[in-house]
């Protein structure tokens, strides 16, 4: 298993390109299911998570191809790829690949509205806590589909079609915002999705979907209503940038100091985040590129943070955060609302020295001095970059180990860091 190598103390200076979103991805590619015409996704980054995305839906039947970048575009405009659902002919996705990776789930949706049948496997357990999926089966009954549970598959039948209702939501959730939004787009007549996600990713979807054909209004905000259509078509999009990958680039900046320019980003899309940096000391810029982040030789800030549904502070940069928070003058207090037990990277972050005390769902950290490189491991996906974040300010070497969980998400992290001169590589095996 690859790992990665750090020797801490460099500062980072220079240019990062920012990769297109990977939480809009994977729903954009599993829209396609939705329609029988090509789907063409444009920006889609390089990642563990899309590749096993494509062959749950190439299981199903869909037909893609994946072009790199054309002449003369630079490196961050990812790859172009090509989806074409026109003959479904597999309405299972099996329990071996749905548990790699948990949204695949999010395939039932589609194959119910459009096949009047699906059968998914449950997604299982998760290092990140209990992660249910009853909001989504709930929107989908509220939508006519009758739903069984069988041996761990949940099957999912509407004969006669899905027809539109009213869909609840008694908490926000990301996945089952984009279930209820995809299946009302096929669905008879009108549905009413409340309290709904607002997430950038749930907007960018449904302008894509807006494009095959369907009618949606009031994405990104907490009630959408869908106008059901019979059938969808071709459509031509590009995913919005990532402002995880962003948030975590800005982040190692502040980190170690230096002066970086996040290209292709946007603040709109992290401002909380944004907000939470600049009360920490950072200087955030917006410029025709992108993002320039910097930070001279002064301390960190400690700051007080909550996590919670967009515009909130993310969960998926809480880890992030308490890296950086472990260096900052003062005594920091990070709250997780989104995920039980998200703080796998404590124990680790310990081990290169940070002073955190967990109690309940709040993380006290108390800033120090210097943090010092260590073997650590990589338990999920944003906790395995918080090590990386740790490791570029830590004195001598720091290594990651099982980072398969990093390229789950982040598209070649140790080259656009060793480019700003980190001293980062991966060693093989
Ligand atoms: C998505 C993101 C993930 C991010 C999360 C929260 C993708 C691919 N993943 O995950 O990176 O951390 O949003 O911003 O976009 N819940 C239920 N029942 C359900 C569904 C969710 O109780 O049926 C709960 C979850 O346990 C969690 C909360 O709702 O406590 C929010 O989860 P949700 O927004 O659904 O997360 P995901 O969509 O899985």
């Amino acid at each position: 298993m690859d790992r990665i190598r750090i020797r801490g103390g460099r500062r980072l200076n220079g240019t990062i390109p920012i990769a297109g979103a990977k939480n809009a991805t994977l729903p954009l590619m599993i829209a396609s299911l939705l329609t029988d015409e090509t789907l063409v996704l444009e920006n889609v980054p390089r990642l563990a998570d899309v590749t096993l995305l494509q062959h749950i839906l190439g299981n199903h039947g869909v037909d893609i191809t994946v072009s790199g970048k054309r002449a003369g575009e630079d490196d961050h405009y990812g790859q172009t790829m090509q989806l074409s659902a026109k003959n479904i002919v597999d309405t299972t996705a099996p329990y071996h690949l749905v548990t790699k990776m948990r949204a695949s789930f999010w395939v039932i949706g589609p194959l119910v509205a459009r096949m009047r049948q699906a059968r998914v496997s449950m997604p299982g357990g998760c290092a990140i806590g209990t992660r249910p999926v009853d909001f989504h089966l709930d929107a989908l009954r509220a939508l006519g589909a009758n739903i069984d549970i069988e041996s761990g598959y949940v099957l999912a039948s509407a004969p006669n079609g899905l027809r539109g209702a009213r869909v609840h939501f008694p908490k926000v959730s990301v996945g089952a915002t984009h279930t209820a939004l995809m299946a009302a787009s096929l669905a008879r007549g009108e549905t009413v999705i409340e309290n709904a996600a607002r997430e950038p990713e749930i907007v960018d979807v449904a302008d894509c979907l807006r494009k095959m054909g369907a009618k949606i209004e009031g994405a990104g905000t907490s009630t959408i209503h869908i106008q059901g259509t019979e059938r969808l078509g071709a459509a031509r999009h590009r995913v919005l940038p990532d402002r995880i990958e962003t948030g975590t680039y800005a982040m190692a900046v502040a980190m170690t100091g230096g002066d970086v320019t996040l290209a292709g980003s946007r603040a709109d899309l992290l401002q909380s985040a944004l907000d939470v940096l600049r009360q920490a000391g950072v200087e955030i810029a917006e410029t025709n590129e992108g993002l320039r982040v910097q930070r001279n030789g002064a301390g960190l800030g400690a700051v007080e943070v909550s996590t919670a549904p967009f515009p909130g502070f993310p969960t998926d940069l809480q880890a992030q955060l308490m890296a950086l928070m472990s260096r900052a003058s003062g005594t920091s207090h990070i709250t997780e609302t989104i995920f039980e037990n998200r703080f796998m990277h404590v124990q680790e972050l310990v081990r290169l020295g940070a002073k955190i005390h967990l109690d309940g769902e709040t993380a006290t950290i108390e800033g120090v001095e210097r943090l010092k490189g260590a073997p650590v491991m990589a338990t999920d996906l944003r906790a395995s970059v918080s090590l990386v974040i740790a490791g570029l300010a830590a004195e001598g070497e720091t290594v990651v180990h099982r980072v398969y969980h990093l390229d789950r998400g982040f598209e070649r992290l140790e080259e656009k860091l060793a480019a700003c001169g980190a001293e980062i590589d991966r060693v093989a095996g």
